[in-house]
């Protein structure tokens, strides 16, 4: 696990930018794992200038994001799949066909999970996975006492993470209370992980993450456990962390 400092989350954003563009221009049909929420908004930023300024081209990439809400449709306002034409594929040359996320208004939503769970192996895996991390540790929407055996299954959204979303909604009720998530497992399948992490609200977490014990009470930490993670994360998430650990550049 390589932690990687930088100065803010606009510096976080712009560095997170450039790994993925390098990364994607090295591979040849690229499948990259997005994550939505306030964390990689800067980097879907970032993606969208370097595709207008002829850097990067998604033509070739296929996405898989890592959750949906159960309930909303793909025009609701709070559903990722509006989050994430709004943040980025509107903005982008990424083909629709390429574009994968859970449905969560599928008829039978355990279907809908094992057919996203081969979706994501029939294009052989994903290259690279965007991460955030919540504040009690979930991944994906993978809650505390999450199995690190599970694949993409519904889950029961923790009242503090229905709290810390409520934030993007008219109300707190109207926050769904379930969700199609990828699991740990296939989480951990990705070839590479990238974290990002802002805020000093992040730094606790953080610091679980990166010295607790492997356990499934939180999450995260399973991420000590893969072979190639890199985690970008600004100062003020990085407070709790010494800084032997940690360098300036990837
Ligand atoms: C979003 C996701 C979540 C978020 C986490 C942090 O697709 O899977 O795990 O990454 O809740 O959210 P923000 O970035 O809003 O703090």
């Amino acid at each position: 696990m390589k932690i990687i400092q930088t100065k803010n989350y606009q510096s976080m954003s712009k560095l997170a930018s450039q790994y993925v563009i390098n990364t994607l221009k090295q591979i040849d049909k690229p499948v990259l794992g997005l994550a939505t929420g306030s964390t990689p908004e800067g980097l879907y930023q970032h993606l969208i200038k370097a595709y207008q300024t002829h850097q990067i081209s998604f033509a070739n990439v296929s996405t898989f994001n890592l959750d949906e809400y159960v309930g909303l449709d793909k025009e609701d306002k709070n559903s990722y799949h509006y989050y994430m034409h709004k943040f980025l594929f509107n903005h982008v040359d990424v083909p629709s066909r390429n574009i994968h996320l859970p449905n969560g208004i599928a008829n039978d939503l355990n279907v809908e999970c094992t057919s996203y769970e081969n979706r994501i192996q029939s294009v052989g895996g994903i290259h690279i996975q965007i991460l955030g991390i919540g504040k009690n540790g979930h991944i994906g929407f993978n809650e505390p006492g999450t199995s690190f055996e599970s694949r993409t299954h519904v889950v029961d959204l923790d009242e503090s993470t229905r709290r810390a979303n409520a934030r993007f909604f008219d109300s707190f009720d109207e926050v769904p209370n379930q969700a199609i998530t990828m699991g740990i497992q296939s989480i951990m399948q990705a070839k590479e992980i990238l974290l990002l992490v802002s805020g000093s609200e992040k730094a606790e977490a953080l610091e679980k993450l990166v010295n607790g014990k492997v356990n499934e009470d939180f999450p995260a930490s399973i991420l000590q456990t893969h072979q190639n993670v890199k985690i970008i994360a600004d100062k003020a998430a990085l407070e709790n962390i010494s800084y032997r650990y940690v360098s300036e550049t990837m």
